[in-house]
């Protein structure tokens, strides 16, 4: 067989706490025909005994033949060299999945720096220097859009949270990688089966605590206005591997031409020469970007009222996807009109989450058979009742790779799929 009609061999990098479980179950799913020859995944927890949550599905991906998961120190340059090795007799890696990059808000810059930029520097460079075909890295809803843009990948979105930055350094810094096949995808706030991160989890959880209680769901925000992107996890996965198999037979000089988008400075210039790795400031880098979510605009904005035209959906604001979520659990989604001003006092979080956290616990005590292990939580941090601003627009990826969202629609099965499946691994309770 030659080369281009084999399946690759393919390894996922960190992410076994966001959306590597939902690209493993694309690429070697348990039933139907796979899309890699090899797959490896490479992350710091353990997975037997596990130390993070893997859902009820991902120990079976795990147990079949030509897949591997190995537990690494990916902070250690020659750990990340040695994970690209391949098993014996097997073709060298040619797609590789970058989803590194720690996801908590309650660290501190240096571990940001540690765990986000430089992990992922050093899988990119380790990359580069083996000339893999294809190098993907997935950009979590770091951003916040302004109200009046055209919501592309021309809009100069700014990282949100002060940590972000490092999020976006990091795309800054592989796209000046020489030799790197690149593509940088970003997504929108991820749900879906087994996703124990992230806003709508939460929302969900705490949906069903209010649903529970019959007494309606209230934010702090004012509905109806925040546009909140968010996209399922299947299309996560489906979007990484398009462009896996979009950048592999182009190579980046011509991903550029076709998808190339400047990514612009958003640090602090103190931190260039602070910094290992960092291009200077003015560095003009360009890098094949995407972005991916569930709903696109027919026109970007209607500039003669602010309202955003939207073609294939209408819930796309937190009101909305909030009134789905709040009415599949039998209650409403309301407007907290008194907490805004309030915001700003600390404890406004402790009473928000003091009348939905103990509910919970009951509600895990009192499930048949009483739950006494979940990843999910009924407390919501700051960062999850913080405002969030997030629209982009998807129809470059639809474009120029034909990408046809596997999951276009948000609502009550959506739910449902998600609710049942923790319900019978018993994260969720039966009541
Ligand atoms: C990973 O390696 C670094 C550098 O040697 C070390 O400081 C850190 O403690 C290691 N982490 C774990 C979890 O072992």
């Amino acid at each position: 067989m030659s080369a281009t009609t084999e399946k690759p061999n393919v390894i996922i990098f960190g992410g076994l706490n966001t959306c590597s479980r939902s690209l493993a179950a694309l690429l070697v799913p348990l039933e139907g025909e796979r899309l890699v020859s090899h797959l490896r995944i490479v992350d710091k927890y353990s997975v037997s005994p596990p130390t993070t949550y893997l859902g009820a599905e991902f120990p079976k991906i795990l147990a079949q033949p030509d897949v591997e998961y190995r537990q690494v120190n990916l902070t250690v340059p020659s750990a990340v060299a040695s994970a690209f090795d391949p098993p014996e007799g097997q073709a060298a890696y040619s797609y590789v999945f970058d989803l590194t990059g720690e996801i908590r808000y309650d660290r501190t810059e240096m571990i940001a720096i540690k765990m986000t930029f430089n992990v992922s520097r050093l899988v990119g460079l380790e990359a580069a220097r083996r000339n893999v075909q294809a190098y993907v890295r997935l950009q979590l809803p770091v951003y916040e859009s302004s109200e009046k843009s055209t919501h592309d990948e021309k809009e100069d979105v700014k990282p949100a949270k002060p940590l972000d930055v490092w999020w976006h350094e990091t795309v800054r810094m592989l796209s000046a990688i020489e030799g790197l096949n690149l593509v940088v995808l970003r997504v929108g706030f991820v749900y879906g089966p087994y996703i124990d991160f992230g806003i709508y989890t939460s929302v969900i959880t705490v949906a069903s605590v209010y649903g529970y209680m019959k007494k309606p769901m209230k934010t702090l925000w004012s509905p109806g206005k925040d546009p909140m992107y968010t996209v399922h996890s299947d299309d996560v996965a489906g979007g990484l591997w398009a462009c896996a198999q979009w950048i592999a037979p182009l190579g980046r000089k011509e991903a550029d031409i076709i998808a190339g988008e400047q990514i612009l400075f958003h640090n602090e210039k103190s931190k260039v020469s602070e910094v290992e790795g960092m291009p200077p400031c003015d560095a003009k880098l360009i890098a094949p970007l995407f972005n991916l979510v569930r709903s696109a605009f027919k026109q970007f904005l209607d500039t003669s009222n602010s309202e955003f035209q939207q073609v294939d959906d209408s819930e796309i604001t937190l009101l909305k996807g909030g009134e789905i979520v709040t009415a599949y659990f039998g209650t409403t989604f309301e407007f907290h009109s008194f907490m805004i001003n309030a915001y700003a006092k600390a404890n406004v979080v402790e009473e928000i989450n003091e009348h939905h956290v103990g509910v919970w616990t009951e509600m895990l005590s009192s499930s048949n058979p009483p739950i006494t292990q979940t990843p999910l939580t009924a407390y919501m941090d700051t960062f999850t009742l913080s405002r969030h601003k997030l629209a982009y627009s998807n129809n470059k990826i639809k474009e120029v790779m034909g990408y046809k969202l596997k999951r276009p629609e948000f609502n009550h099965d959506t739910i449902k799929e998600i609710v049942e499946k923790w319900k019978a691994e018993g994260s969720w309770p039966n009541l």
